[in-house]
């Protein structure tokens, strides 16, 4: 398993919309682990939410200052869990574990297109805007970058972090431009803000991009992916989404029913709670398993199953081959009922 590495918060400020921003240090880190940590990619990190139970959560790097020390964006959202509690107690001097850094997309995976159109939803700003960061400063030491046109679709205008940030950005480069869609707020049109989600026009107005970036709730990123595709077929997509699957544990009614899970490699069984994922019923049982976004995008947590009665939720990744042939994602497969056997190590 990952070993842990504690990192230090240096400093930390807030940000519009509950967003705070934390620079962390991770002077312990070897060398892998500071090569890892790369603006747009992401850091998991270990921490207990209110009920002290620590979990793992990833959070996108904003900024990369120096070799171990890096920012991170953490958005409140009220619903108690580690991100709130990183709100309320973490401060200058905290340690805060981590236990990996990797990276989907990376300015290196992009800096070679034409046009690239970036779509971000709520706390999605975060991959975009270490994207951006990292292009404005190849561009100011002379370096080609392509033309980048970002949407972003919040509640209200008062919610958009690093807002100041992309209107300098937007007003002093010819590479750069973004518009913001009000989602919850009745606003006048203007430059940059304009009242609604954004239409089929809106995405006209990227102009046939060769590279997209999405980011954003599971949705968000779902809907999005499925519009950009439909409308600009050619594009290379990279997706991006920071939520899990829905879980039924939330919903009072629900009650988990009896089910194992049993693996074919080691013959072991655990009992499993069918309002968990199985990625989360194996960490609960200590069961090493690979996992990286635990929301469909990654494909880490690949698995097969060879037996039993499941659901899955949407992902970005499998596709009906993968399933017909049994591989699953266990962060969006839940256990049903009765036996379910797999085998962890899948060979595609
Ligand atoms: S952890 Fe990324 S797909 Fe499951």
């Amino acid at each position: 398993m990952n070993q842990i590495i504690q990192a230090r918060c240096e400093y930390m400020h807030a940000e519009a919309g509950g967003v705070k921003v934390f620079a962390l240090r991770a002077s312990d880190a070897d060398a892998g682990f500071l090569n890892a940590l790369q603006p747009g990619g992401h850091v998991a990190i270990r921490y207990p939410d209110f009920s002290g139970t620590p979990q793992q959560r990833l959070y996108s790097i904003t900024r990369k200052k120096e070799p171990d020390l890096f920012e991170i964006a953490v958005k409140r959202t009220g619903h108690h869990g580690v991100s709130d509690y990183l709100h309320s107690t973490a401060k200058e001097g905290s340690i805060i574990p981590l236990q990996y850094a990797a990276s989907t997309v990376t300015v290196a995976s992009i800096s070679n297109f034409h046009r690239v159109a970036m779509l971000a939803g709520g706390i999605g700003i975060t991959l975009p805007m270490a994207l951006i960061r990292e292009f404005a400063s190849l561009s100011r030491s002379g370096k080609h970058v392509p033309a980048v046109t970002l949407l972003l679709c919040f509640p209200r205008v008062g919610d958009v972090p690093f807002l100041h940030e992309l209107l300098e950005l937007d007003l002093t480069t010819e590479w750069f431009t973004f518009r913001v869609f009000v989602t919850r707020e009745d606003i006048q049109a203007c430059t940059h803000f304009q009242p609604g989600r954004p239409t089929d026009q809106s995405l006209e107005a990227l102009q046939q991009p060769d590279a997209v970036v999405i980011c954003g709730s599971r949705t968000f990123a779902h809907e999005f992916r499925q519009r950009v595709n439909h409308r600009f077929p050619g594009a290379r997509l990279f997706a991006e989404s920071f939520t899990p699957p829905p879980s039924p544990r939330e919903s009072p009614q629900v009650s988990p029913t009896c089910a194992r899970i049993l693996l074919a490699e080691t013959g072991c069984a655990i009992e499993a709670d069918t309002r968990k994922s199985i990625l989360e019923n194996l960490e609960t049982n200590n069961i090493p398993i690979r996992s990286q976004c635990r929301s469909g995008i990654c494909g880490a947590c690949r698995l097969r199953i060879i037996s039993g009665n499941y659901r899955f939720e949407p992902d970005f990744c499998l596709s009906e081959g993968d399933r017909a042939n049994g591989h699953a994602l266990a962060c969006c497969t839940f256990p049903k009922s009765g036996d379910i056997t797999i085998a962890l190590h899948a060979t595609r």
